[in-house]
């Protein structure tokens, strides 16, 4: 089982050569998420598990950006890309996606790549992601999502123990996700290698 512990220890050992494996083969899926956010001049943009910072040059310098994630290590590495790029309007935070600092209704948009799956508990991270997003606002998650075809479904579950390890789950389910909350999908792309990631843009219905 993933915990708050071990999702800690396992991205703080991960920080060191995560963007040696992870920069390019997930990169897809990061250009989509920046396609389908469409920031616009001026808009706040959460991003939840910024990791290293792999998305940071890819936002518009006119947006404000801020990143938080709850490995320190990893935001080592992504203060580093803030300061060598000078991204002035980017500002980053050790934060738990579960239980976020900020107030209701921050952001004009936020995104959560190869996240939601990383958490201890997926639905606190989404249901703290629907609180601080504005009303209307639009959401991107980049993730892989339990597959719709029962047999890839049944071999997710059996290699399921082996990724926690990793650092990721392989079930997570999106519908349930967005059932749980005031959310509704406006676009799904395939992404990566196989199609085996999804992009979804959702926006926050919520009141
Ligand atoms: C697979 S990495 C993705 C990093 C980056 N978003 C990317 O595109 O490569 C997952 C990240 O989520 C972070 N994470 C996991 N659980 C979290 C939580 N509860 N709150 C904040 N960050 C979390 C991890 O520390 C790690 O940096």
């Amino acid at each position: 089982m993933l915990t708050e512990d071990s999702v800690v220890k396992i991205y703080d050992r991960w920080g060191r050569f995560y963007d040696i494996v992870f920069k390019w083969i997930f990169s897809e899926g990061r250009n989509a998420g920046v396609e389908l956010l469409n920031l616009k001049a001026g808009e706040s943009l959460l991003e939840v598990g910024v990791g290293t910072g792999l998305s940071l040059p890819l936002y518009r310098k006119d947006a404000r950006i801020a990143g938080i994630d709850v490995s320190s290590k990893m935001l080592e590495k992504a203060q580093d890309k803030v300061d060598k790029l000078r991204l002035k309007n980017v500002s980053l935070k050790v934060m738990d996606a579960q239980a976020m600092e900020f107030p209701d209704n921050s952001f004009d948009c936020v995104t959560a790549c190869y996240v939601v799956s990383a958490a201890p508990d997926p639905h606190k991270v989404v249901s703290e992601i629907c609180r601080v997003c504005k009303p209307g606002g639009r959401i991107v998650f980049i993730n892989h999502f339990k597959s719709q075809n029962r047999v890839l479904a049944r071999f997710e579950s059996l290699i399921n123990g082996v990724c926690r390890n990793f650092g990721w789950q392989t079930t997570l389910d999106l519908e349930s996700l967005i059932a749980a909350n005031d959310l509704t999908i406006s676009v799904q792309e395939r992404v990566n290698i196989f199609d085996y990631w999804r992009a979804v843009l959702c926006y926050n219905s919520s009141k």
